[in-house]
């Protein structure tokens, strides 16, 4: 379409990214006008400058084959893999005679996040840990054979589809470093696994209510299993925040005849029953258990240092598709938690607790994320960002729109987003703070959905396949920030893309190499330096391999990303996470060989690569050869 036939009230993208880019030194103030130089991009036709980054690594070459590759000077060491024997008493995966009781005791499949716990709780000991790993889902179709993704859900027997339950959920490992390599400490007392079927609690605003109650659980306050566990989050009480990030896909029946279609299509609930799970358990099936799908899609709080402690879904942070679940500790002790609604044209959520964190009562910590007040992100052109409470009463959120009471509202969260008019996505993933400057980074991973006449300030590429990263300015810098605060500023720090093709409209710094570029970022981690780490989830779409980019995200090599961790074909990565002295950098290579059509023609057998070996998700530990931090 030419620009003159477009609608005059429907602003393009070259003038929603015009506007937000000259609004920077405005955005920072007098006090800010003289960084602002710095650390702005420069737009297209601007004058040429030197952009140098504070990552000094030798950045890794594109690259797109059937193993990892790591940045020159650093070693990638497999630590832990799918199979392996966690639990006290369990087996190694035997490819051939999988079972549901082995895998209940062995390291999860499809490792996502990763929280770094330090051994003792309390400590920073960056040698000797708990390793708390998301299990996001099974992938069938290279694990048995003779499977495809399409048949997978029919075909597969009863002990299979027990088997893939047992797989997801979350795994808990101890670490340990000796002689400058990772191992994993077998037998610990902390090693535990939580699956498909294990017992939780559910607690906060809804827990009790009536749209969770089901026959077998008439206090809707108990429910088996998690799933889907995607990013998460550490609190700062030593607990993991696991987020279930929309189980839609595993339930079967007719959502037609089950307990609210509106609210099941909102949620995407359409019966598929991807993994067959309605075949083997009732409550998997829509219109036989029709509460079943309201105990689910919720953030779970686990606390790795008490193995026997039932892990508890926390409420008061709403029910949606979440992919991480970020805390900080604001400057007035109240605890926020950042979290994304992961699918096209979802909303940005934000938690503040009502209590406040005392470093002493680690027992009163581990409720504060059952009172506060959830909100949700509205980004207007001039860079204001407004966090809408999400409280029944107001806002439109009353009975006669659907909402009874408060429980509602947070088990509808998706629909409150919808009455408040929060705005519109392209699929959140990663909002994380950077604990050094205070601002909050917010990845959208991509959304070909998104019309030109649906473009926004926040969301200005139209069929965006390549996603973008915003930075969301609370008031108040590093520890001052206020999380907490009614209304922040924002900005755009990237928008991702090849630099090369000028039709896609990606941004960085100018200083980008050829091989600095990057599609679809998802999980994001911050060195001790508060440089941001950037992993990629969708980039084979681009014939490049999903890898991480380190960047700066001030002075002159912000927006610079550098490649320094490719993973092998039909993996992304996933779960970056640091020790903490920065020494090593644990990643998540989740679904290696996903894009086989099966295992019998799979396309990478890593990380073993023996004539039988399964592709196995695998958990890797980067160090640097000469023993110092990541990246320096
Ligand atoms: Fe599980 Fe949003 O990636
Ligand atoms: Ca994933
Ligand atoms: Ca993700
Ligand atoms: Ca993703």
């Amino acid at each position: 379409m030419r620009d003159s036939a477009q609608n005059d009230s429907i602003p393009t993208y070259a003038d929603l990214v015009a506007a937000r880019f000259s609004r920077r030194t405005v955005l920072l103030g007098a006090a800010g006008a003289a960084a602002a130089s710095a650390m702005s991009f420069r737009l297209p036709g601007a004058q040429a400058a030197t952009s140098s980054s504070t990552l000094t690594f030798p950045e890794l070459k594109k690259v797109y084959d059937e193993t990892h590759h790591v940045a020159e000077g650093y070693n990638a060491d497999i630590l832990v893999r799918w199979g392996e024997a966690i639990v006290s008493g369990g087996k190694e995966l035997d490819a051939a005679n999988q079972n549901a009781a082995d895998q209940a005791k062995q390291f999860g499949y499809n490792c996502d996040f990763i929280g770094y716990m330090p051994l003792p709780l309390g400590s920073d000991n960056s040698e000797h840990g708990l390793l708390c790993v998301n299990n996001e889902y099974p992938n069938p179709h290279v694990m048995f054979p003779g499977l495809t993704e399409d048949d997978a859900a029919k075909k597969m027997t009863p002990d299979q589809i027990k088997t893939a339950f047992e797989s997801w959920g979350h795994s808990i490992v101890e670490v340990k470093k000796t002689d400058g390599k990772w191992q994993t400490v077998k037998d610990s007392k902390f090693n535990r696994r939580i699956t498909g079927t294990t017992e939780m609690a559910i607690a906060g605003p809804a827990a009790g209510h009536k749209l969770l109650q089901t026959a077998a659980d008439p206090t809707g306050t108990r429910v088996f299993g998690t799933g889907y566990n995607c990013s998460g989050g550490v609190t700062p009480w030593g607990t993991i925040l696991t987020c279930e990030e929309g189980l839609s896909d595993t339930f079967g029946g007719d959502p037609a005849k089950g307990g609210d279609p509106a609210l099941l299509e909102r949620y995407a609930y359409d019966g598929s029953d991807y993994y067959g799970f309605a075949r083997i358990e009732e409550r998997f099936n829509l219109d036989k258990v029709p509460n079943e799908p309201n105990r689910f899609d919720w953030v779970v709080e686990i606390d790795p240092y008490e193995p026997g402690e039932t892990p508890v879904k926390r409420t008061a942070l709403g029910r949606m598709s979440h992919e991480a679940a970020s805390c900080i500790v604001n400057a007035d002790g109240r605890v926020v938690v950042y979290t994304g609604d992961d699918d096209y044209f979802e909303y940005i959520f934000r938690f503040v607790s009502s209590g406040k964190f005392d470093p002493a009562d680690r027992a009163a910590n581990k409720k504060l994320l059952d009172e506060g007040t959830l909100s949700v992100a509205k980004f207007d052109q001039d860079g204001t960002l407004t966090w809408i409470p999400l409280i029944h009463g107001q806002n439109g959120l009353t009975a006669e729109n659907g909402f009874a009471d408060q429980a509602e509202v947070l088990i509808k969260a998706r629909l409150a987003g919808d009455t408040v008019g929060a705005t519109k996505m392209d699929r959140p993933e990663d909002i994380e703070p950077n604990p050094v400057t205070g601002r909050v980074y917010a990845v959208m991973t991509k959304n070909k959905k998104r019309k030109p006449e649906e473009i926004d300030a926040a969301n200005p590429r139209p069929e965006n396949h390549y996603g973008h990263i915003l930075e969301m300015l609370p008031p108040g810098e590093g520890k001052n920030a206020d999380h907490a605060a009614d209304t922040f500023k924002w900005d755009v720090f990237l928008l991702a893309g090849n630099p090369a093709k000028p039709e896609e409209g990606a941004k960085y710094n100018e200083g980008i190499s050829a091989d600095g570029w990057f599609a679809a970022p998802d999980n994001v981690a911050f060195d001790p330096k508060g440089r941001i780490w950037i992993a990629s989830d969708g980039a084979n779409d681009f014939d490049i391999a999903d890898g991480l980019y380190g960047a700066d995200t001030l002075g002159d090599g912000r927006a610079l990303p550098r490649f320094f961790f490719a993973c092998p074909t039909g993996a992304e990565l996933c779960g970056p996470a640091f020790t903490p002295d920065g020494k090593t950098l644990f990643v998540a290579v989740q679904h290696p060989a996903e894009n086989s059509e099966t295992l019998e023609q799979v396309t990478t057998r890593w990380p073993d690569f023996g004539s039988d070996s399964l592709p196995r998700p695998s958990v890797v530990a980067i160090t640097k050869q000469d023993g110092g931090e990541i990246g320096s």
